[in-house]
């Protein structure tokens, strides 16, 4: 029945060659099923490749040799502790979905002190006490990831509430599947990949210095991924596929002005820039993990915590999509998580001691539970990691 439905709106819906189901959402199987979550022996460790080597008895992704920027901060650790105190940790948009959810479990845990970075204050104020999360456990903060300035300001604000910072959770989104024109930051980014990647990159890379100041024992930076910028998979498969090519795009400033609006110098396309976006991200927590893991002992992680097929990142596609997704998901594809359990997952990679180690992309099996997946050829390429991180630190101000 979803199929028949699904056969009639031609412009969002594909049939792929390949797949078990041999059904796919176009643009939006995000989501789908994935080789990668139900059938974790199909990789082979080749997947994970970069300069300094993979490292083959822990899976980590080491310290790169090559030359690296050293950022303007001291990072000589202090020394850490055992301490009893409540963990303290950013999430950003936390308002909705996969954030409230995790900002929920996390405070419900009574170890955390949760601050929901959100860009309507209102609006998290009534989903946190809607979802019944302990008023003691929860601040919210704003921030709006589309304009740097606002990035800065929450970074400044953060520091002169003199709270400590033990992990911070990069995991706002924005997603513009049926947007025909591009639409921009503050700064004139393309909006996806600004707030996505470039909003996150300069909040992760200021706040950086603050949890290299915690004395808490395990500090962690997580940046949520997709399986969708994931050409390993088959939903990363489903066109339009992410790719980065040269960056052209990106270095131009994806202004839409005196260069196109994608990474990649490409036609506009929302479904793409999400999934290049997505590959920013995970591309940035590898990058972070080269420059700085060793240095610090910050775990610094990625994830795709399962297709969530009822969240807010679908409320820009059409109407008939949103009806259908979901039961497409839990039925054909058993693709589906529950927010709840999604929250839970992502909670665990902020808090569980047997998830520290760094460089790593989790993912979940059928039984929830957590494995270390192999990101695609290009999301874990080091030549790409450092070429997105050295054109998004000139773009954000910091070189
Ligand atoms: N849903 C899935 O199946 C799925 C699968 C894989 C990965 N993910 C990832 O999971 C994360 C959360 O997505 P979700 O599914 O939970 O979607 P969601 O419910 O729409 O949550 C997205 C959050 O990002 C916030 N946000 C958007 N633009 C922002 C900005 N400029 N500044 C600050 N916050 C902003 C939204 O705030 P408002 O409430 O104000 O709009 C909302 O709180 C994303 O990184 C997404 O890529 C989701």
């Amino acid at each position: 029945m979803a199929l028949q439905a699904a056969s009639l709106v031609a412009s969002s819906f594909s049939i792929p060659k390949e797949g078990k189901c041999g059904a796919a959402f176009k643009d939006s199987s995000l989501f789908g099923f994935s080789l990668s979550e139900h059938v974790k022996a199909d990789f082979t460790s080749s997947a994970l490749r970069c300069k300094g080597g993979f490292n083959r008895r822990n899976g980590a992704v080491r310290a790169q040799t090559m030359a690296t920027t050293t950022p303007a901060v001291n990072m000589s650790a202090p020394e850490r502790k055992k301490t009893l105190r409540k963990g303290s940790v950013v999430i950003t948009g936390a308002s909705s979905g996969l954030g409230l959810a995790t900002a929920k479990a996390l405070a419900e845990s009574g170890k955390w002190d949760v601050i929901m970075a959100c860009r309507d204050f209102l609006k998290a104020e009534r989903a946190a006490k809607a979802a019944g999360m302990p008023k003691e456990n929860y601040t919210i903060m704003h921030l709006d990831l589309a304009s740097l300035d606002s990035v800065r300001q929450f970074v400044d604000s953060f520091r002169r509430s003199g709270r400590p910072l033990d992990a911070l959770v990069c995991n706002a989104a924005v997603y513009q599947p049926t947007a025909n024109e591009p639409a921009f930051t503050a700064e004139g980014f393309e909006l996806s990949v600004g707030t996505n990647h470039l909003g996150h990159f300069l909040l992760s890379r200021l706040l950086l210095e603050d949890l290299n100041k915690s004395d808490y024992p395990s500090r962690r930076l997580i940046i949520v991924g997709s399986i969708t910028g994931n050409t390993n998979t088959l939903a990363g498969n489903v066109p339009p596929k992410a790719n980065l090519g040269d960056m052209r795009g990106l270095a131009g400033g994806l202004n839409g002005l005196n260069s196109s609006a994608m990474v990649d110098g490409g036609n506009f396309d929302g479904a793409k820039a999400y999934k290049d976006s997505k590959v920013c991200n995970m591309l940035t927590m590898q990058e972070f993990h080269r420059r700085f893991h060793e240095e610090t002992g910050i775990t610094f992680a990625s994830l795709y915590p399962g297709c969530i097929a009822t969240t807010g990142l679908f409320r820009e596609h059409i109407p008939l999509f949103r009806i259908l997704f979901p039961p497409f998901q839990k039925y054909i594809t058993k693709g589906y998580v529950s927010e709840e359990e999604s929250g839970k997952r992502l909670a665990q990679v902020v808090s569980d001691p047997s998830l520290t180690k760094s460089g790593v992309y989790w993912s979940w099996n059928k039984a929830s539970a957590s494995f270390e997946n192999q990101l695609s050829q290009e999301a874990s390429d080091p030549e790409k990691a450092r070429k997105v991180w050295e054109i998004s630190e000139k773009l954000v101000g910091l070189a």
